[in-house]
């Protein structure tokens, strides 16, 4: 098959806005600008797609954004992407405004709807766009650097208190069903106990125990990093306080993970990523996600990265756990 001549290209952001996705759409605009291509926003992620809330482009539409949180454009979720119909409607919306190229900054979740676009005939480029690192082909994710560092800041003045106070702390962090921000807070703030929903067994008296002896050692708090993924964080601390006689508060983090203005990493990363989606676009490229892996910047077929797997990797689990005797 020919293949296809870009002329105008869409950028949306799709599923939880992330620190950096304003960096990576200043860099699509202004490289597809640069480049003499036309350039449109999409905002409200696929919903908007659907109802046509398209507009173009300049270069001073995403100027004074680079270092701001969240997405100009907007983000949602979408059902009626996920069903045939939604996407043919998309794909033909997409012909209409004349977008022949789409860059997607999102989540696998939205990687799959950019997939789907890209069998109807919309060359599309996915950006990993998430807070939660749990993109199986990259070592990075747009938002997580920022994330992590919102929410080591956070437990850092949660832990003062809790010293003060000699209590048990139990802190949640995002990360839907993946460890990656609960594991790096765990390290990062010095964390007595990290739980992670990759290992996780449930075995409380396990904890109440390693509370007992902490104690035994002298220290004067016990700060446990709970993951989204096992959640149940203010029963938690009621069931630890009982057994333990130790007193415990949870405190769930929430939201505030997701805003600030983008870390220096996520500005640089996601403005490479970004402009890399168009070269990507202009070479003839479609159902692309662009990751870092091994200290650079790769493509990979939408396909095969949905299809890959990773995890926690264990070592990192045992030193953690072993830096907090
Ligand atoms: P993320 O992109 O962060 O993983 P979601 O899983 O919420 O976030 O997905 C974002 C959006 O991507 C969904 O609201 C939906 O519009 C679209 N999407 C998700 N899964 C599919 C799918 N299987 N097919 C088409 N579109 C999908
Ligand atoms: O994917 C990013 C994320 O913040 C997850 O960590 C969390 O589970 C989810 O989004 C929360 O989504 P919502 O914005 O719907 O509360």
């Amino acid at each position: 098959m020919a293949e296809k001549i870009i002329r105008t290209i869409g950028v949306l952001t799709s599923g939880g806005d992330a620190p950096g996705m304003n960096a990576a759409i200043r860099a699509v605009v202004r490289t597809a600008l640069g480049k003499g291509l036309k350039v449109r926003g999409i905002r409200r992620g696929y919903s908007g797609l659907l109802n046509e809330e398209i507009i173009d482009l300049s270069a001073r539409d995403v100027s004074d954004t680079i270092q701001r949180g969240g997405t100009i454009l907007q983000t949602a979720r979408c059902e009626e992407m996920r069903t045939v119909e939604g996407q043919q409607k998309a794909a033909a919306i997409c012909k209409k405004y004349g977008i022949d190229g789409l860059v997607v900054i999102g989540g696998d979740g939205s990687f799959k709807g950019a997939q789907k676009l890209s069998d109807y005939g919309v060359n599309t480029i996915g950006l990993p766009g998430t807070i939660d690192l749990d993109i199986a082909c990259t070592e990075y994710t747009i938002g997580f650097d920022t994330a992590v560092n919102t929410a080591m800041e956070a437990i850092d003045k949660v832990r003062d208190t809790s010293t003060s106070h000699e209590r048990c702390s139990i802190i949640e962090v995002m990360g839907r069903d993946a460890g990656y921000l609960a594991l790096w807070c765990g390290i990062a703030n010095g964390a007595e106990r990290i739980l992670l929903p990759e290992e996780h067994d449930y075995d409380e008296a396990k904890i109440v125990e390693d509370i007992k002896e902490n104690r035994k050692r002298g220290k004067k708090h016990y700060i446990i990093i709970n993951a989204e993924g096992i959640g149940d964080s203010m029963n938690m601390a009621k069931r630890i306080e009982e057994e333990t006689g130790m007193e415990t508060r949870a405190t769930v983090l929430g939201h505030m993970q997701r805003g600030g203005s983008p870390t220096a990493k996520d500005r640089v990363y996601a403005s490479i990523m970004g402009a890399l989606a168009v070269e990507l676009l202009m070479q003839g490229k479609t159902n692309r996600v662009v990751g870092y892996r091994h200290g650079e910047y790769i493509d990979f077929d939408i396909d095969e990265a949905l299809a890959m797997q990773k995890g926690i990797p264990q070592f990192q689990y045992d030193i953690a756990r072993q830096l907090a005797l």
